[in-house]
């Protein structure tokens, strides 16, 4: 009897592209799920329509003034992805060093593929200080990140946002005129903010979070205060602590929540700041007895993660390792093996060597490209929805395309420039975090 030898065909790589993904959810190709099936159209169906566009949540309200994008020309709506993968190049080709392209972790892949430099926000502001010879900055992430990375470059370097609606719910979520009257009544409660008491302390001190607005950080720098990522979060808080008696902790409750408890301050000393609220919805006393005051601001992707799905994952996968953001609830942090900030998950998952089952709690893009990076692991999200950050999605190669075509006719579009009367407060609270310690460099592909 002979044998007849089939081949095994050739497992394909892992497909990253959470684009093509939703593109066969919506196709009927794929038994997956996404939270938005207009995630599939170009973001520039939303461009004329206040909002966060398809996938944000119902807690996400834009704030009014918001930057808003106008019409992509119908010739980059129209192109196809490989067109579009095609002019990008040619654009990059013809710039050459006056341009630098930076991708946030979050990015789709298709953008991420054309980044001179991929990494946290953090990390890509400081890679483009770095590039002082490169005219334009393309900041393929959202509307803080590029005025962040104004802070830090040069004066004659323009920082190009490829969508100006590509904003961040969270930041959002901390209005300046907001920030301002909750200072006031603290003032109110807790006296003199500026007096020191016999240890040199202060009553507060303001700690904002990198995901806020250049007017938000600007506010910190007047007011004896610092900028946090979620990777130096405890470091700054401690920084804080030897200055003030509490601290006014902004956007995110969850970050702050989340690192002061890991410091051993108790839940009953972190009452909640509700900017609609009177005294932010708390006491006198409960604000006087707090060590923090968290503002309530939260991230409509790292809010989708639950210890459900943590249970679920040990349930069906023995040995998983679960890693997830610290802008999840607490409960889902403590549930969780390890939490850390984007770049902790990505280099906490390129030091095993062993093969390993990962769940990852944080954006499907990172995720994604994780597994793809790493096929020698099982790389999942935790939340089995497939839904993007849907801001960093306003960010489509057609907008790519267009700003760097616009760059090389010698127009510069969408240029992010934050004022002089709030950059140099902002870059007061930007170098105070940045002499606390340093920072893993973003790494150049
Ligand atoms: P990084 O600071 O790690 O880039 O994270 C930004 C962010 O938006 C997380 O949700
Ligand atoms: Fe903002 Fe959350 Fe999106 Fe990060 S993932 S940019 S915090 S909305």
């Amino acid at each position: 009897m002979s044998i007849t030898f089939v081949p095994t065909p050739p497992v394909p790589p892992l497909d990253a592209s959470v684009d093509h993904a939703i593109q066969a959810i919506v196709a009927g190709a794929s038994t997956d799920e996404t939270c938005a099936t207009d995630l599939a159209v170009g973001p520039w169906d939303f461009d004329t329509r206040p909002g966060y566009g398809p996938g944000s949540s119902m807690g996400d309200v834009i704030p009014t003034g918001a930057p808003r994008q106008g019409e992509l020309p119908r010739e980059y709506r129209e192109a196809g992805e490989d067109e579009l993968d095609e002019r990008i190049r040619a654009a990059k080709e013809t710039l050459g060093d006056r341009v630098v392209v930076l991708g946030h972790f979050y990015q789709r892949e298709e953008v991420v593929r054309h980044a001179d430099y991929v990494g946290d926000s953090f990390q890509l502001a400081t890679a483009a200080k770095g590039r002082t010879d490169a005219e334009a900055i393309v900041f393929c992430g959202v509307h803080f990140m590029a005025e962040t990375a104004d802070l830090l470059s040069g004066p004659d370097q323009a920082v190009v946002l490829p969508n100006l609606a590509a904003g961040c719910s969270m930041a959002d979520m901390a209005d300046i005129d907001q920030v301002e009257d909750c200072w006031e009544q603290l003032a109110e409660v807790l006296g003199d903010l500026d007096a020191q008491d016999a240890d040199g302390r202060v009553p507060v001190i303001p700690v904002t979070y990198m995901n806020s607005s250049a007017a938000i950080k600007g506010f910190v720098g007047r007011h004896g205060g610092i900028v946090c990522t979620s990777s130096n979060a405890e470091t700054v808080l401690e920084w804080a602590f030897e200055r003030g008696r509490r601290v006014l902790f902004f956007p995110d409750q969850h970050l702050g929540r989340n690192t002061a408890r890991a410091m051993g301050v108790p839940l009953e000393r972190m009452p909640m700041w509700n900017p609609r609220r009177a005294l932010g919805g708390s006491t006198a006393a409960e604000l006087e007895d707090s060590r923090v005051i968290l503002w309530h601001g939260f991230c409509s992707v790292h809010r989708r993660f639950t210890v459900a799905q943590i249970d679920q994952a040990r349930a069906e996968h023995p040995g998983v390792r679960v890693i997830v953001h610290p802008e999840c609830p607490m409960e889902v942090v403590d549930a969780a093996d390890e939490a850390g900030s984007t770049d902790y998950i990505r280099r906490a998952i390129a030091a095993v060597e062993e093969p390993t089952t990962f769940a990852v709690g944080t954006e499907i893009n990172l995720v994604r490209r994780l597994a793809a990076q790493f096929p020698q692991h099982e790389i999942f999200c935790l939340d089995p929805v497939v839904c993007p950050c849907s801001t960093m999605y306003r960010i489509h190669p057609g907008y790519l395309a267009w700003v760097l075509e616009e760059l090389v006719a010698g127009r510069t579009p969408n240029r992010i420039s934050v004022s002089d009367d709030v950059a140099a407060p902002a870059r007061v609270a930007l170098e105070r975090m940045l002499a606390t310690k340093p920072r893993v460099a973003a790494s150049a592909r």
